[in-house]
């Protein structure tokens, strides 16, 4: 199985990827984090891309499409893709196809999660995570269970992200409105688009993609 989760910045695609990942033993290819390894080991993908995420802007289709590329190259045919934060545009929505077909695979759904966007400041502003894992926590809505400690691994090391600020989130949000959300009706003429309310609790939210899932 094969899916795409597609939201506005903070929507929960980060979250419920995880999840998917544990229950399903799906494999999580955030164009997102891959780009932040690319920024931090200072490679040439990395260096072309900080600035632009700084500003809250998109990175090249070119980029983050041969980036899906490499990771899907790299997946054991048996397990499943979630596509997060990809494709963002019309153009890599194109290539998503391309590659699909390279790689021997089909998609099955088109996930969306629904969410109130005047929520999602608080939502990115209190986003936390684990520095040693990379687990996801936000400062009221889900904390670790311990104080300072986190659920996973059991480090006490966590970062913010960079961009997460209040100015280059509403620029990511313009973004969102202006290049991803026009892709959504292709893959609805396509008959793949399932909509769930992303602002329900995590838990429910994961309830309600595995009922797609298994439909
Ligand atoms: P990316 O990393 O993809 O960021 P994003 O799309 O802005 O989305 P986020 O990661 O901020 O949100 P999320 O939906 O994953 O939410 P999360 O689960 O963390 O992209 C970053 C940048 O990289 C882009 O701006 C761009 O520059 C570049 N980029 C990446 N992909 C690209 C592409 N394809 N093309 C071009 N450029 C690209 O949740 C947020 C918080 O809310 C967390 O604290 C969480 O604990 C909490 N939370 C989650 N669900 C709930 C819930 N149901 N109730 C309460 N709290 C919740
Ligand atoms: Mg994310």
């Amino acid at each position: 199985m094969n899916i795409i989760l597609l939201g506005p910045p903070g929507a929960g695609k980060g979250t419920q990827s995880a999840g998917l990942v544990e229950r399903h033993g799906m494999k999580q290819l955030s164009t997102g984090d891959m780009l932040r390894a690319a920024v931090k080991e200072q490679t040439p993908v990395g260096l072309a891309a900080k600035a632009v995420m700084d500003r809250g802007e998109l990175v090249s289709d070119e980029i983050v499409s041969s980036l899906i590329d490499e990771n899907l190259a790299a997946l054991d045919t048996g397990t499943g893709a979630i596509f997060d934060g990809y494709p963002r545009t019309a153009a890599q929505g194109e290539q998503l196809d391309e590659l699909l077909a390279k790689h021997g695979r089909t998609l099955d759904h088109v996930i969306e999660l629904e969410v109130n966007v005047d929520a999602l400041v608080e939502r990115i502003t209190g986003r936390f995570s684990c520095g040693n894992c990379g687990a996801l926590y936000h400062d009221t809505a889900n904390p670790p269970a311990k104080d300072g400690v986190c659920d996973v691994c059991g480090s006490t090391e966590f970062k913010r992200r960079p961009d997460d600020n209040e100015e280059t989130v509403r620029t990511r949000m313009d973004e969102y409105r202006a290049k991803t959300a026009p892709i959504l009706p292709a893959y609805e003429a396509r008959g793949l688009v399932a909509r769930i309310d992303g602002m329900a609790g995590i838990d429910e939210v994961a309830g309600a993609i595995d009922a797609v899932l298994a439909g």
